[in-house]
């Protein structure tokens, strides 16, 4: 076992970990934050993503003990008091049918949109080719995406 220390969604954790856990199953599992999904646990459908000191990670791909001094933001620590921009886009641009996609889109979106704040649609396509959506045919995602930019610009003025 290794002794991790994250902060979780701004709250301070320490725990003992078997060295082989996933970050994911440590989410779900040991602290019960179950609003990021498992989609495939291979890495290939984003489905698991959160943000690992800022920075859109697939869960599934990182072991627990390597997350160890982090900051991890999952869905259910996003909202600050109100929603996040890129939540409230993806509700009025209906962005998300069953949602299952839904956490790891919205947390790439974020990352995305910080290393970009005015993407293109071809530039939002690309910055969320990691993530998969069985639902929605991209269209409505790629809209909120860009709504969500508009959304951040206004509440920057
Ligand atoms: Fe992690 Fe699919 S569950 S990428
Ligand atoms: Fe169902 Fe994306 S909304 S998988």
């Amino acid at each position: 076992m290794s002794r991790i220390n994250v902060n979780v969604d701004g709250i301070g954790r320490s725990d003992e970990v078997e060295p082989r856990l996933l970050l994911v199953h440590y989410l779900r599992e040991k602290l019960g934050l179950v609003g990021t999904p498992i989609g495939c646990d291979t890495s290939n459908c984003g489905a698991c993503t959160v943000l690992l000191d800022g920075r859109s990670v697939k869960s599934c791909s990182v072991l627990a003990v390597q997350a160890d001094g982090a900051t991890i933001t999952t869905i259910q620590g996003l909202a600050n008091g109100s929603w996040h921009p890129v939540q409230t886009a993806f509700k009025e641009c209906h962005g998300l049918q069953c949602g299952y996609c839904t956490p790891g889109m919205v947390l790439s979106a974020v990352d995305l949109l910080a290393e970009n704040p005015d993407p293109s649609d071809s530039e939002i396509r690309e910055g969320l080719e990691g993530n998969i959506c069985r639902c929605t045919g991209y269209q409505n995602i790629v809209k909120s995406v860009r709504h969500a930019a508009d959304l951040i610009q206004e509440a920057g003025k």
